[in-house]
């Protein structure tokens, strides 16, 4: 079997758990000097269809660092479903490397290219999940926190956003209680919502659904929000600005949160929409530890699925 990561609920519990703390070690080699070849020899694709600063340079540094070779495909490179079939892209890009990480507009590409890969395919974000970004933050979570069980996660801003989606399903998965206060219209996506419960029945975590930012940040031990105008959605920008006033996470907001309260966001940020600069320039805000870890986390996710898949790619 190939092991591809395309929602974090790829993941069972344990398997999460286990990648999170391999992120933990490496990045306390990494601070050590100490350097890993694991990759020696090895190609990884990265595609892209959207912009990116954060998941490019952690793939690509990342990939480097345990011995191997990053390349990059923009959107103008290889216009994937356009030029050429995604089927046809898939076949092409296994042939020459030992994973591939993509970042597209619909999920559905990415759905189409596990039905050909026989290399593990990795989610760099959809418009339905952004998994990676979830690991970095889960991996900054249990840095403050020190756990997961019980933590309350207060989310304000657009629920129906591929960040929103992964938090959801992760905190089904460890039995954390997220709730997400978002304008009418813009809930979770129903079939993730549905799938965040299932996984929340057996580890004890809640998922709340509100419109009141007020009521979703009192008491919370986090408190996050992403831009309201998430990539493919800029035709929409001047409807959302509108929509999404009043959710803005600033000061007053914070102060409801729990004293020890962190502020989190995936980033790019936009100061003075879903938050004020007062609050991610602040003392709360882990908004770089989150960046950084993408670093750790996804070199630890690409050696789980390398490892993980058929007859050991990686011995
Ligand atoms: N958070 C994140 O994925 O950033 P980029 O869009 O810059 O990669
Ligand atoms: N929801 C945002 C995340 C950016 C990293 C987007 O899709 O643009």
């Amino acid at each position: 079997m190939i092991r591809h990561f395309l929602s974090i609920s790829d993941l069972t519990k344990t398997e999460l758990q286990k990648v999170l703390a391999s992120g933990v070690l490496l990045k306390k080699e990494r601070a050590h000097g100490k350097s890993r070849h694991d990759f020696k020899g090895r190609v990884l694709a990265m595609i892209f269809e959207k912009p990116s600063l954060r998941t490019r340079i952690s793939f690509e540094a990342g990939f480097f660092e345990l011995g191997g070779h990053a390349i990059y495909l923009g959107p103008n490179d290889i216009q994937m479903g356009k030029r050429e079939s995604v089927a046809d892209v898939t076949r092409t890009l296994e042939r020459v490397a030992s994973m591939v990480m993509a970042r597209v507009f619909d999920h559905r590409v990415l759905l189409e290219m596990v039905k050909y890969a026989k290399v593990p395919v990795i989610n760099a974000l959809s418009d339905l999940e952004h998994p990676c970004q979830t690991l970095a933050d889960l991996m900054t979570i249990l840095e403050k926190k020190k756990r997961f069980k019980g933590l309350k996660l207060a989310f304000v801003g657009d629920g129906e956003n591929n960040v929103t989606h992964s938090l959801a399903l992760a905190s089904g998965l460890l039995g954390m209680e997220l709730r997400v206060a978002s304008p009418k219209g813009f809930l979770l996506d129903s079939d993730i919502s549905r799938k965040a419960e299932e996984l929340c029945r057996k580890s004890g975590g809640k998922i709340i659904e509100i419109r009141e930012p007020r009521e979703a940040v009192g008491d919370a031990d986090v408190v996050y929000t992403d831009t309201w105008i998430s990539m493919g959605d800029e035709r929409e920008k001047e409807k959302r600005l509108k929509i999404f006033r009043g959710y803005t996470v600033d000061g007053p907001l914070m102060h409801l949160s729990k004293k020890d309260a962190i502020f989190m966001h995936d980033l790019p940020a936009y100061r003075g929409n879903e938050v004020s600069a007062e609050v991610i320039d602040g003392p709360q805000s882990v908004v770089f530890d989150q960046a950084e870890n993408r670093l750790h986390a996804q070199k630890a996710l690409m050696l789980f699925l390398l490892k993980n898949s058929e007859s050991g790619m990686l011995k």
